[in-house]
């Protein structure tokens, strides 16, 4: 099945990397392709201090340090720091990456404090009210750069007039915080806090979504098969969202 997640000619980083390891951290589908696409319009140079937000497992912050040369703060809810540290130093970054719990409206962090900051398929869970971008943005340095990736629609919930009946049988109410990428960018741009630089629906986002999906072992790899089937892409990707502060 992992030999279906070889994808070198998309995502030539991600393809040097085992899918079973990464399907063994699996929280989310493909983060790593995710991140290498979203990595393309966040100027990433070695040494600068990245913040992982919603780092999970600690694929993405591994990649981050790896492929990237940055110093990673991998911060996290869910998931024990201690265990994503153990993580870390099987993967031989731990010099690099320092792993954190917190809770993503109360940053232990200083003002300007990163150079980047990033996010992948996590900032729909706290990100979306109208002043978050406010306080993510204090911990950016002038010149620093926001990018998220996060499950996206191609038309708005609001416009539709209800979460789809195959979305809301696999993730119900979550689904509201799935946004187009248009409306990422007017969410942003309005601000006047931010430039966006990139606002995209993910072309391939659907198709991997499903492919990844297939490929693993998640308990509910059946309800997300069954939801990407049903939507056959109509509706259902990633928004890839960057920004300059
Ligand atoms: C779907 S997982 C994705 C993890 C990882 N970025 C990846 O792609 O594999 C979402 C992550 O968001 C984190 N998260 C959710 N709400 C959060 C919050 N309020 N503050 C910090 N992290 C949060 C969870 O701890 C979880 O690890």
């Amino acid at each position: 099945m992992t030999r279906q997640l070889h994808q070198p000619d998309l995502y030539p980083l991600t393809s040097k990397y085992d899918a079973a390891w990464l399907l063994d951290l699996d929280m989310g589908p493909n983060p790593l392709w995710l991140l290498e696409d979203l990595a393309r319009g966040l100027a990433l140079q070695p040494g600068m201090r990245v913040l992982d937000l919603g780092s999970g497992r600690g694929a993405t912050s591994v990649f981050l340090a790896r492929e990237f040369g940055v110093e990673v703060v991998a911060a996290d809810l869910w998931v024990d720091p201690a265990q994503a540290s153990t993580l870390f130093a099987e993967a031989g970054v731990a010099g690099r990456v320092e792993a954190v719990r917190a809770e993503a409206h109360a940053l232990p962090f200083e003002p300007a404090a990163f150079d980047a900051i990033v996010s992948i398929d996590a900032y729909e869970y706290f990100g979306t009210a109208d002043s978050y971008l406010a306080y993510i943005t204090r911990f950016l340095k002038p010149g620093g750069r926001l990018g998220i990736a996060t499950p996206a629609m191609r038309q708005e919930v609001r416009d539709l007039g209800e979460i789809p009946a195959h979305i809301r049988a696999c993730v119900g109410w979550e689904a509201a915080a799935w946004h187009t990428a248009e409306w990422w960018r007017f969410h942003w741009a309005i601000t006047g806090l931010v430039s966006v630089t990139s606002a995209r629906l993910q072309e391939t986002g659907w198709a991997d979504w499903l492919r990844w999906t297939r490929a693993g072992h998640t308990p509910d790899r059946d309800r997300v098969i069954a939801m990407l089937e049903a939507d056959r892409g109509d509706l259902l990707s990633f928004a890839l969202v960057t920004a300059v502060k």
